[in-house]
This record gives C-alpha cells, sequence and structure tokens, in this order.
C-alpha cells in the first residue's frame, strides 16, 4: 500500500494537512499521513503476494500436542494457529464499574464477521458481569437486526446523536434481551452522517465527544464499524483504544488487512495515539482445508502474538442467530460457536490493561 488517499477519506487528509476541506491546490499532489507510521506500533506491512512469504518451518512435536492439564507433561497444548495455547483466566465480575474500554470491530471488507463478532463478544463479556453497550456504526444497522431491533422502526438512532447536540446519550440507547447488555442502535440515517460531518469542527472526534459522559457507566463499548475506511470509520478509531480486525480465512483478506493496518497507522499518528490493535481474529475458518490454515499461518508469521489464540470456526449457527435476533450465546449456549467467543473474551479481556 503506497501514500495514496484511500477513497472516502479526503476530508481527513484535508482536516489533517490545515487545508480548507474540499479545496486541493494545484500542482501539489495531496500528501496525506505523510509522517512516517511509529515502528513501534506498526505491525510489519504483508508482501502483496503472500506466496512469497517463506513456508513456515515449526514441526509439531508430540510434546507440543500433549494436553494442558498434565502436571508431568509439556507447558501446553497446540492452538489452531499453531501456537502453544495459553491458560487464560475465567474473568471474575469487575469491583466496579468503568471506566470502559471501546473496542472497534475494523476491517473494510465486508462479510468478514465484523457484526457477528461485536454480537457475540459483547455478549460473552456481558456474561461476565462486565456492563458492555455495543455501537452499531453501519448504516446497514445490522447489529441492531442481529439484536432483535427492526432499524426501520427507530425513531432515534446514532445518527441522532452525532447530529444533534440536545440529543442525550440514555435517550437512544437500549437494553437488549442479554442482561448487561445495551445497544445504540443505528439505521440508514447514519449513511447522511458521513457526509454531514464533513461541515463539522473536528469531525474526527464527533463519536469521542458523544461516548465521553457515558465511559464511565460501562466496562466495554465495542463499535461495529462500516465495511469502509470513510470518515465513521475514522470516528470510531478515534474514539477507541483498541482495535479487534476480524479476518476471513481466505486469500483476499491478507491484501486488504495491509490497507487497514496503513490506515490504523496512519489514525495513531495524527488523530489517536492510544491506539492499539488488540487482535487480528480468524474467522470462518474451515481447518479442514489446506487453504484456511495456509492464510492462519501467513497470519501468524506476519502479525506474532498480535494473533488471537482464538479461532471462529465456520457454523451455520450464526446466519441462524441472525434470524432469531440474539446472540449464539443465548442461542446454543453450548455450542462450540459459543465456547469460541467466551474464549474470545477472556483473551481480549486479558489483553486489555483495565478488563
Ligand atoms: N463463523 C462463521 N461461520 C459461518 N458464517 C458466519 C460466521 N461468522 C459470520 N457468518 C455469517 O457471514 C455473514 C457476514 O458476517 P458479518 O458478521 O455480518 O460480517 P461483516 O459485519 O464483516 O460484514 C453473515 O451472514 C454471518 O451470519
Ligand atoms: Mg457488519
Amino acid at each position: 500500500m503506497n501514500e495514496s488517499t484511500f477513497p472516502g477519506t479526503e476530508h481527513v487528509t484535508d482536516h489533517l494537512s490545515g487545508r480548507i476541506p474540499g479545496h486541493h491546490p494545484s500542482p501539489e499532489p495531496a500528501q496525506p499521513f505523510s509522517t512516517p507510521p511509529r515502528p513501534v506500533t506498526t505491525p510489519r506491512a504483508l508482501p502483496d503476494n503472500y506466496a512469497e512469504m517463506p513456508k513456515p518451518t515449526a514441526k509439531l512435536t508430540a510434546e507440543d500436542l500433549a494436553p494442558v492439564n498434565d502436571p508431568n507433561g509439556p507447558r501446553h497444548k497446540i492452538g489452531p494457529t499453531g501456537r502453544p495455547l495459553p491458560d487464560l483466566p475465567v474473568p471474575q465480575p469487575p469491583a466496579k464499574t468503568g471506566p470502559a474500554q471501546v473496542i472497534a470491530m475494523c476491517n473494510q471488507k465486508g462479510g468478514v464477521g465484523k457484526t457477528t463478532t461485536t454480537i457475540n463478544l459483547g455478549a460473552a463479556i456481558a456474561e461476565t458481569g462486565r456492563k458492555v453497550l455495543l455501537i452499531d456504526f453501519d448504516p446497514q444497522g445490522s447489529a441492531s437486526i442481529g439484536l432483535g431491533v427492526q432499524p426501520h422502526d427507530l425513531e432515534l438512532s446514532v445518527y441522532n446523536l452525532l447530529m444533534q447536540r440536545d440529543i442525550t446519550p440514555d435517550e437512544v440507547i437500549r437494553p437488549t434481551r442479554v442482561e448487561n447488555l445495551d445497544l445504540l442502535p443505528a439505521n440508514i440515517d447514519l449513511s447522511a452522517a458521513e457526509v454531514q460531518l464533513v461541515q463539522e469542527v473536528a469531525r474526527e472526534y464527533t463519536l469521542q465527544r458523544v461516548l465521553d459522559p457515558i465511559i464511565p457507566n460501562y466496562d466495554v463499548i465495542l463499535i461495529d464499524c462500516a465495511p469502509s475506511l470513510g470518515l465513521l470509520t475514522v470516528n470510531a478509531l478515534t474514539a477507541s483504544n483498541g482495535i479487534v480486525v476480524p479476518l476471513e480465512c481466505e486469500f483476499f483478506a491478507l491484501r486488504g488487512l495491509a490497507m487497514l493496518t496503513d490506515t490504523i497507522a496512519k489514525v495513531q499518528d495524527r488523530l489517536n495515539p492510544k491506539l492499539e490493535i488488540v487482535g487480528i481474529l480468524g474467522t470462518m475458518f474451515d481447518g479442514r482445508t489446506t487453504h484456511a490454515r495456509e492464510v492462519l499461518d501467513r497470519v501468524v508469521q506476519a502479525f506474532d502474538e498480535r494473533v488471537f489464540h482464538t479461532v471462529i470456526r465456520r457454523t451455520v449457527k450464526f446466519p441462524e442467530t441472525t434470524v432469531v435476533g440474539e446472540p449464539i450465546t443465548t442461542y446454543a449456549p453450548s455450542s462450540q460457536a459459543a465456547t469460541q467467543y467466551r474464549d474470545l473474551a477472556k483473551e481480549v479481556l486479558a489483553r486489555c490493561p483495565a478488563g
């Protein structure tokens, strides 16, 4: 990925470079985010052609595969990412509520499991006794639908909160059927915000301003981003401490990831230095195909310990949960899919300092 402007982020460029929005003096080309990404927080970029990357060499030994709980055995069992699984503690309910960790589910590619992860990770964290808010930040309203809310019936949505100063969060936030899990719903109105926000002062900080007063009321806030890297997503990244990147385990996922990490580095540099990648999550993993395993191997080579040990396997259960409008953790509480999201919740909480 070079330094060219991403479609939909020109306004960010304008804001960051101090130019008048929409005014591009010629002949000088736009130089968005010209500061190089910080080496410490930026993962190694993936090569454009991942086939050029060296093949993984690690061979699993019988010792690696021995069970975790064997007191005489080696340390740990190998997980689906090819690394020893950590022994993570069962998260205990927090002594007090807040301040919230704000985590954006982000990948500009659609259909990679952002919404599914927001809903089910949110529900799994809520099960631990933490107060969780899900923010639907996609005009398609999929997170709202997935929790049984019909977007076209909404009188107020996150759009009103962003655009009208006289609306307060408690007028828009609603409880869900899951204990400890609240929803800030969205609908197609939000697509207008992408355009209207361009006129606002400090437009990249609009969501952060809206969230500030409710940070003490929650332990975790998860933002379900739209499949784009436009101003709404930049708002989500600016309001967050962490990012979870769901990644469908298939070839083209990798190229999108290089573009995404580039954008994240630019937001870190210009708008939000506290933003960190909490982890990269393999989704729709089919362990029976060598292709899915190869993709996961490559992602681990490039991003090392940033890749979650938990991988979400492909199952028809998720499309079913959308129909019934509830998370997998309540729809099929003892399913493998529910267990995977509970494991992910443990990892996310372990990685967030105030988890
Ligand atoms: N692990 C999975 N196995 C099978 N289908 C899945 C899985 N995760 C998500 N899906 C389905 O894939 C589709 C896209 O997922 P979604 O979470 O909406 O992606 P995004 O929000 O990134 O567009 C949905 O129909 C969802 O039900
Ligand atoms: Mg979605």
